[in-house]
């Protein structure tokens, strides 16, 4: 079941006075994916970075870059992110009413498209598109900071979303993001998860490679 788990560090909890550094480093220490984590201080109570900052990632990294708008109106940054760089987009399904429509637009763009779930948006959002998904993203808390503590509830939903991917035949990424770490990669990964976002767990640990190899194992 764990096998083949992607780890996609996410630089909200790098040190941005040396982002670069900090880009390399993950990279070097066997990261799959790297997670942008863009926040516009409405849909959630942060703001964080946009496409300017994406660009100069991209500049410096050959890794894929998996963009979490968690952002009002998402359909307005899709070709800006798209532009600067980004490799999927993935969008909150509580952010526009028009998810269908913001999907087929980031395939359209060329990149991979993803939906996102915060913890108390039921499973049952993505029955009726899972045609325009290659990505779900369950948040396992609630979006807007890095830090917080898995929500143990979710496990059960990730299990769910698993097994409603598979009943599908459908190749859909089961992502995971929020309080991912050494006590709960277990549970997380036994539940059928297959792209774990991880930010303090690795850019607050003093050995990127091992952590990183701890979560993949
Ligand atoms: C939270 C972000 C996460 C965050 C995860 O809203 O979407 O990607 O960086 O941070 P940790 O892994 O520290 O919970
Ligand atoms: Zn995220």
């Amino acid at each position: 079941m764990s096998k083949n788990v992607l780890i996609a560090p996410s630089i909200l909890s790098a040190d941005f006075s040396i982002l670069g550094q900090e880009i390399k480093a993950v990279e070097q220490a066997g990261a799959d994916w790297l997670h942008i984590d863009v926040m516009d201080g409405h849909f959630v109570p942060n703001l964080t970075m946009g496409p300017m900052i994406l660009d100069s990632i991209k500049q410096c990294s050959d890794l894929y870059l998996d963009v979490h708008l968690m952002v009002s109106h998402p359909e307005q940054w899709l070709e800006p992110f798209a532009k600067a760089g980004a490799s999927g987009l993935t969008i909150h399904a509580e952010a526009t009413p028009h998810i269908q429509r913001c999907l087929s637009a980031i395939k359209d763009l060329g990149l991979k498209a993803g939906l996102s779930l915060t913890p108390s948006t039921p499973l049952s959002f993505i029955e009726h598109i899972m045609d325009d998904l290659d990505l779900l993203l369950l948040m396992t808390v609630n979006p807007g900071f890095g830090g917080q503590s898995y929500i143990s509830a979710m496990t059960q939903k990730i299990a769910a979303a698993a097994e409603r991917i598979q009943h599908s035949g459908k190749n859909i990424i089961l992502q995971v993001d929020g309080g991912v770490n050494r006590e709960t990669v277990d549970a997380i990964k036994k539940a059928g998860a297959r792209c774990l976002v991880a930010g303090s767990a690795v850019f607050k640990s003093d050995n990127y490679t091992s952590i990183i190899k701890q979560l993949k194992q």
